[in-house]
C-alpha cells in the first residue's frame, strides 16, 4: 500500500468507527485513481479496466438510517467476493420520505449522509459507483417532481416533458448537479467531484420525451446538460442513462432493433451520445418487457443482436466505451425459470465478453438488481440476494473473474469465491 492510500484509509476508518462500531478491515484496500477513457477503452491505473457488476439504487436510502446501513457493507462484501467492481445508483430522491432534495435547491442532511456512507464504503472496498442525476420516471421524484416543483412556482408547464425545456426546470436541474459535484463527504472531507471512488455520471435513468418523437427536444437537453455537467467536474465520466432505442440518425437499426413502442420515445443512441462532453454509452436490454409474446429462444436470439448492434455502433462510430447498465430476467414473466435467468445471463455476459477480450467497447454489464438478505422492501421479480447460493449466482462470479483477467487485475480471483 502507498503511504498516501495508508493514510487515505486511516482517516476512513477513523471516520466510520466514530459511528459504526462492527467495523471490519479488510485487506483489499482501493487506492484506485479515477477511470478515464482512452478510445473505446475504460483506464484504471494505467491499464483497461473491464468488470462486471450491478445496480442497488437504494443505497442512500438505505444508508440514510444509520442503524440500516449494514446492509450496504454487505451488498458490497458479497459483490466484491464475486469479484464485481462496478455498482449504479441513484444520486437523487426528489421529494418524498427520505428525500434527498426535499424542495430545489433544499437537501436532506442524513440522507445525503447516506450517500456519503455508500461512497466511502464503495471506496473502502474497491467499487467503483456510477451515480445518476435524475430519473425519468417518477419513482424517487424524477421529472415529473422537478415539473410540479415549477408549476407551484408559477410556471406554465404540465407535461412532463416540460422537464426538457422549461427555463427554470432546467435550473433546478442543473443546480443539483452543481449541488452533487461539490458535495463535501461528511466521512472523507472529499468533495464528489475529487474522489475516485465515483467512476461517473449518468444524465438521466432512462431519458425519454414522447413529447417530440423527432428526437429533437430530448437532443437539445442533452446538448446543454452534457457539457454542463462536464464544465462543473472534469474529473469524471459522463453518459447518458440511455435504453439505446435507435432514432432517425440510424434507420436501419431503427427498424431492426428497436422494439416498435419505442420509435416514439424521442430517443436517438447514435446521435444522444455522438458529443464531446459524453464519455461512455449506456444501454439497458430487457427483451421480456420489450417482446412479451415472443418465445425464450426469440428472446435470447433478439438479446444478443442487440447487444451486439450497440457494441458494433460503439466501435465504429462513437468509438468509446460503452456499459449495459441494466438488464435481468424477470421471474414474473410467464413460463419463467431460474434455468431461463441463467440463459439471460450467459447469453449477456458472453456477448459482452467477446468484445471485451478483442481489447473492444463493451467493458461490463450491470445487472438490476442486487438486495441484501432480508430486504424484502425491496424484493421484486428482478432483485438477487447474493449471498442465496443459486446457479445465477455462480454465472456473475465467473464473468466477474473473467472480466478482471481481462483488465489486468486477475489478482482479484483470489477474492471469488467458485
Ligand atoms: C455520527 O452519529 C451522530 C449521532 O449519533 C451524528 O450526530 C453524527 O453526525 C454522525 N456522524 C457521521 C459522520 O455520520
Ligand atoms: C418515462 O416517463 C414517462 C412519463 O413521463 C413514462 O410514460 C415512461 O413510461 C417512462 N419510461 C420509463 C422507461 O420509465
Ligand atoms: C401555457 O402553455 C400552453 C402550451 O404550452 C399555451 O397554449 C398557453 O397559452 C400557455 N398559458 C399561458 C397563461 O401562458
Ligand atoms: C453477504 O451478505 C449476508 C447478508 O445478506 C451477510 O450475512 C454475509 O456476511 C455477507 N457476506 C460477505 C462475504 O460479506
Ligand atoms: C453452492 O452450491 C453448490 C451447488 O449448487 C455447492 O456445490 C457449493 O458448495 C455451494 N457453496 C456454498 C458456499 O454454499
Amino acid at each position: 500500500m502507498k503511504y498516501s492510500c495508508f493514510i487515505a484509509f486511516l482517516a476512513i476508518v477513523i471516520a466510520l468507527a466514530q459511528n459504526y462500531s462492527d467495523l471490519v478491515v479488510v485487506e483489499a484496500v482501493s487506492c484506485d485513481g479515477f477511470v478515464s477513457k482512452k478510445d473505446v477503452q475504460f483506464i484504471l491505473n494505467g491499464k483497461p479496466f473491464y468488470a462486471n457488476g450491478f445496480n442497488a439504487y437504494w443505497l442512500a436510502y438505505e444508508a440514510t438510517d444509520p442503524t440500516t446501513r449494514f446492509k450496504i457493507t454487505y451488498a458490497f462484501q458479497n459483490a466484491t467476493s464475486h469479484g464485481m467492481t462496478i455498482a449504479r445508483t441513484w444520486g437523487f430522491h426528489d421529494g418524498g420520505y427520505r428525500a434527498l432534495q426535499t424542495a430545489p435547491g433544499s437537501y436532506d442532511e442524513l440522507t445525503f449522509q447516506g450517500l456519503d456512507f455508500a461512497i466511502v464504503e464503495a471506496k473502502r472496498l474497491g467499487i467503483k459507483l456510477i451515480i445518476t442525476f435524475v430519473n425519468n420516471y417518477s419513482d424517487f421524484g424524477g421529472r415529473k417532481q422537478y415539473v410540479a416543483w415549477a408549476k407551484s412556482s408559477g410556471q406554465n408547464v404540465s407535461s412532463d416533458d416540460d422537464f426538457y425545456t422549461n427555463p427554470l426546470v432546467k435550473q433546478f436541474y442543473k443546480n443539483h448537479v452543481k449541488t452533487m459535484v461539490n458535495r463535501v463527504n461528511t466521512f472523507t472531507k472529499v468533495v464528489y467531484k475529487d474522489e475516485p471512488a465515483i467512476m461517473g455520471w449518468e444524465l438521466m435513468n432512462e431519458p425519454q420525451c414522447r413529447a417530440d418523437p423527432s428526437g429533437k427536444t430530448l437532443m437539445d437537453w442533452i446538448n446543454e446538460m452534457a457539457p454542463y455537467v462536464k464544465s462543473v467536474d472534469s474529473n469524471h465520466l459522463l453518459s447518458t442513462g440511455l435504453e439505446g432505442f435507435y432514432g432517425d440518425s440510424s434507420p436501419q437499426r431503427k427498424t431492426s432493433l428497436n422494439p416498435v413502442a419505442a420509435n416514439v420515445l424521442g430517443t436517438d443512441f447514435i446521435a444522444n451520445h455522438n458529443l464531446d462532453s459524453i464519455d461512455f454509452a449506456s444501454i439497458h436490454s430487457y427483451p421480456d418487457l420489450w417482446f412479451p409474446n415472443l418465445d425464450e429462444n426469440a428472446r435470447l436470439d433478439y438479446l444478443r443482436k442487440w447487444l451486439e448492434g450497440h457494441i458494433e455502433d460503439a466501435q465504429n462510430i462513437l468509438k468509446k466505451p460503452i456499459i449495459l447498465g441494466e438488464f435481468g430476467k424477470p421471474s414474473n414473466t410467464p413460463g419463467y425459470t431460474q434455468a431461463q435467468r441463467d440463459a439471460v445471463f450467459t447469453t449477456t455476459f458472453d456477448t459482452i465478453y467477446a468484445s471485451a477480450q478483442k481489447g473492444g467497447p463493451a467493458a461490463g454489464a450491470l445487472f438490476w438488481h442486487v438486495i441484501s438478505d432480508g430486504m424484502d422492501n425491496f424484493k421484486d421479480a428482478l432483485s438477487i440476494v447474493l449471498s442465496d447460493n443459486t446457479s445465477t449466482v455462480n454465472i456473475i462470479s465467473q464473468q466477474s473473474r473473467k472480466m478482471a483477467f481481462l483488465g489486468g487485475k486477475g489478482k482479484l480471483s483470489r477474492k471469488i469465491k467458485d
